[in-house]
C-alpha cells in the first residue's frame, strides 16, 4: 500500500462495476450454474466501464481488470463457481505487504535487478474487505517467443522456482519501469517463494489453499 495514494473510486463506480462481482446467494439460488454469470457479458462490462471513464483490460480467472483514468489498474472480483476474486485481492495485497516489510521498492527508472520486490507490479491500495485492489499498470507482453525470454529473465531472479509455474506464465507478466514484473500474484503462490521471500506472519495469513 502506498500511503500517499487516494483511490479515485466513487460509490457509484463501485456499485455499477460491483454488479459483476461474486454474489454467493445468487449462485446458490442458481444451483451453482454459470449460465447467467454477469461477468460473461463483456458488452455490459465495457458499457459500465465506459460510463465511468475506465478501459476494460481483461478478465482473469477470478477478477476483472480496468484501467483507471489515473493510469493505474483496478481489479474487481467476478462471478465464478470456483474461487472468489476477493481471495486473490487479499493474497496479492498480503504478498505486497510482506515484500515491503523486507525490501524497499526501487524508485522509478532505477530498478534493481537483484531486488525481488522490483519483480512485482506494486499494490497501491486495497479495500479492507478486498472487494477491490488498485495496482500499477504494466504493459502486456505477448504470448510469443519473446514472452518466453521474459519468463526466463524473471525465473533467473528466482532460481528456486520452476520456469513453467503458473506464477511465471507470460500472461501474468508485464513491463513496468525498466523491468518485467509479475502482475498476477493473487493465486497459487509457489511454496518456495512464500518460504523464502515472505515473513512468517504473512505466510500464515496466505492460507494453504493459495500455495502451489
Ligand atoms: N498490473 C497490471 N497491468 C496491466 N494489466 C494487468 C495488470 N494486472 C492484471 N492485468 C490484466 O488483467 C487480467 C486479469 O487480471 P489477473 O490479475 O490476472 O486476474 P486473475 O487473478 O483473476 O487471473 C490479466 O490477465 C492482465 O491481462
Ligand atoms: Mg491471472
Amino acid at each position: 500500500m502506498t500511503d500517499d495514494y487516494t483511490p479515485p473510486l466513487s460509490t457509484e463506480l463501485l456499485t455499477d462495476l460491483g454488479s459483476f462481482a461474486l454474489d454467493t446467494t445468487r449462485h446458490e439460488r442458481d444451483g451453482g450454474s454459470t449460465d447467467r454469470n454477469p461477468a460473461d457479458d463483456i458488452t455490459a462490462i465495457r458499457q459500465q466501464a465506459e460510463r465511468h471513464n475506465l478501459e476494460f483490460l481483461g478478465k482473469g480467472s477470478n477478477r476483472l481488470a480496468f484501467r483507471l483514468p489515473d493510469g493505474n489498474v483496478l481489479k474487481l472480483p467476478m462471478h465464478s463457481p470456483f474461487r472468489d476474486g476477493t481471495e486473490q485481492n487479499r493474497v496479492e495485497n498480503l504478498v505486497w505487504e510482506g515484500l515491503t516489510d523486507i525490501y524497499t521498492p526501487t524508485p522509478e527508472d532505477a530498478y534493481d535487478p537483484h531486488s525481488p520486490i522490483d519483480r512485482f507490479a506494486p499494490v497501491l491500495a486495497c479495500d479492507d474487505q478486498h472487494r477491490w485492489i488498485i495496482v500499477s499498470h504494466a504493459e502486456k507482453v505477448g504470448e510469443d517467443i519473446e514472452a518466453e525470454d521474459k519468463v526466463v529473465a524473471i525465473s533467473r531472479e528466482f532460481p528456486y522456482l520452476p520456469a513453467d509455474c503458473e506464477f511465471l506464465r507470460a500472461e501474468n507478466i508485464g513491463w513496468l519501469n525498466g523491468w518485467y514484473r509479475i502482475v498476477d500474484y493473487g493465486s497459487f503462490i509457489p511454496r518456495e517463494f512464500v518460504r523464502r521471500e515472505l515473513p512468517a506472519g504473512y505466510r500464515d495469513k496466505i492460507g494453504d489453499e493459495n500455495i502451489a
